[in-house]
């Protein structure tokens, strides 16, 4: 590891949060122990790939996943190596409430997450839990249609409640849903809707984000009245969305489609349905079933930040034939000025710098970056102590990404804190797979579920604890962002 140099002009505030994000449905594993119940995702064996399976198979890597559940304790403890000062992951919602409409959460379940937050406590990490990170209980799914429901809200509030009073005064940060403008894309994943997509109309999709739109202003109303210090954030999937030529239709597709990312957002910090939301909804004929009391609730509890995920950027046209963009979850064309990640995710750091000064103006909440990453396949080689893996194209994609968010903050964007996505490997949302990998802890499994889930350091281990412990001043500024400031 070469020695940090530290830069004067990439500045982090003191106490910012430094760390990594996980969740539980790609980390736990023990999907069946201690009482949890089935989640959407142990019928996913291919994540979004194929259709869900009937029951749980053994080919579903998510069964076992990296054994956190038994392991947390070492894992904790590798993180607290590398400096964490914020570790994300989330609450399986089937492990406290296994069918998800219960009245009385399993004690066991609840056990869990007391023992990880003691780990936590004993190395100094903030914990930032995220309530429901595409992991829906499978019954509320099969009984109910998912969000469709609206009784879900009822049943999120009870389970909210649970954790708010059991952890509340241990857990500062809370996200609601991950990335909840999701379900558009993935109705089964992101919103435990079991009817498949193209039964599906606009109307079933736009009132079942409305039902988790709901659950978290009634969920942030009670985080606050059990501890008014609790910090409740939404979670939007971030893409800049830029048009492909300057041609003005191309600049308003790009315009509307990244709107259909804000407009959820617009939804979580302002309380009420924007204006050109509105007209969309019109001009489809859709009429939402939204209550009074339901406008009040969104109206008097707005969140207190927010988060998101960053891993690329898309491109928009309504002029021109172009290939389509592959990556997270979203549509869009490609851009034809960048690189993109094996997978085929666009790689765009100057894009983050971009969205935080784009939402902080819009909104004015402080920000927190809570997933960015680069998946990649990674080969384990014979390093002086031990096995590792020589993962040079990560270090350089965190640290453009990171001198990107110091840019930010030099515009004045107050940015809370980065949690890198899948700091130990775990597996992938969208593939299943193994070998996608983004962790600086390697974990030998493959994609066929062999391997003995030791955990090796990888080569970004030792470099993301200098970042930690310079808190950024080691980050090297690419030529042209140096020139730019
Ligand atoms: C985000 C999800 O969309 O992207 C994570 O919140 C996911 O759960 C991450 O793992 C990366 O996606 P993938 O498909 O590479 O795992």
């Amino acid at each position: 590891m070469t020695a940090p140099s530290p830069d004067p002009d990439l500045r982090f505030p003191s106490g910012f949060l430094w760390g990594g994000a996980t969740a539980a449905n790609q980390i736990e594993g023990a999907y069946n122990e201690d009482g949890k119940g089935l989640s959407v995702q142990d019928v996913m064996p291919r994540g979004i790939l194929t259709p869900p399976t009937q029951v749980p198979t053994p080919d579903n890597l998510k069964l076992e996943a990296i054994d956190f559940y038994h392991r947390y304790a070492e894992d904790i403890a590798l993180l607290a190596e590398m400096g964490f000062k914020v570790f994300r992951f989330s609450i399986a919602w089937s492990r406290i409430f296994p069918l998800g409409d219960e009245t009385e959460p399993n004690e066991e379940g609840l056990a869990f997450y007391d023992r990880v937050l003691d780990e936590l406590e004993k190395h100094g990490i903030e914990p930032l839990v995220t309530i429901s990170h595409y992991e829906t209980p499978l019954h509320l799914a099969r009984t109910y249609d998912g969000w469709t429901d609206r009784r879900l809200i009822g049943f999120f509030e009870r389970y909210a409640r649970t954790l708010f009073e059991r952890y509340g005064e241990r857990v500062r940060y809370w996200l609601t849903f991950n990335e909840i403008n999701s379900v558009f894309h993935e109705p089964f994943l992101s919103g435990g809707i079991a009817t498949p997509k193209d039964r599906l109309s606009e109307q079933d999709l736009y009132q079942a984000i409305h039902h988790e739109l709901v659950a978290s202003a009634a969920s942030t109303r009670i985080a606050h009245e059990i501890n008014p210090d609790i910090r409740i954030g939404c979670m939007i999937l971030a893409v800049p969305t830029y048009p492909l030529a300057p041609d003005p239709r191309d600049v308003w597709a790009a315009k509307q489609a990244e709107r259909a990312n804000y407009a959820f957002g617009d939804l979580h910090v302002r309380g009420e349905y924007p204006g050109y939301l509105l007209r969309t909804l019109r001009d489809k004929g859709i009429e939402l079933e939204i209550t009074e009391a339901d406008r009040a609730l969104l109206r008097e509890h707005t969140v207190d930040f927010v988060s998101l995920s960053y891993y690329m950027s898309v491109c928009e046209t309504a002029t021109q034939e172009a290939p389509a963009g592959r990556g997270n979850l979203m549509g869009g064309v490609a851009n034809p000025t960048l690189e993109a990640s094996d997978w085929g995710w666009q790689i765009d750091p100057a894009g983050l710098r971009t969205i935080l000064n784009d939402y902080w103006d819009r909104w004015g909440k402080p920000l927190f970056i809570v997933e960015n990453g680069l998946g990649a396949r990674d080969v384990l080689v014979d390093g002086p102590d031990g096995p590792t893996v020589e993962d040079d194209y990560r270090i350089a994609y965190m640290n453009d990404h990171l001198v990107q968010v110091a840019q930010a903050i030099a515009d004045g964007v107050e940015v809370l804190g980065y949690t890198s996505w899948g700091c130990i490997d775990l597996v992938s949302a969208s593939t299943a797979q193994m070998s996608k990998r983004y962790g600086f802890i390697y974990v030998d499994r493959d994609d066929d579920g062999n391997g003995t889930l030791a955990r090796y350091r990888k080569k970004s281990f030792g470099w993301y604890r200098d970042v930690i412990a310079s808190n950024g001043a080691c980050l090297i500024p690419s030529p042209q962002d140096a020139a730019q400031g």
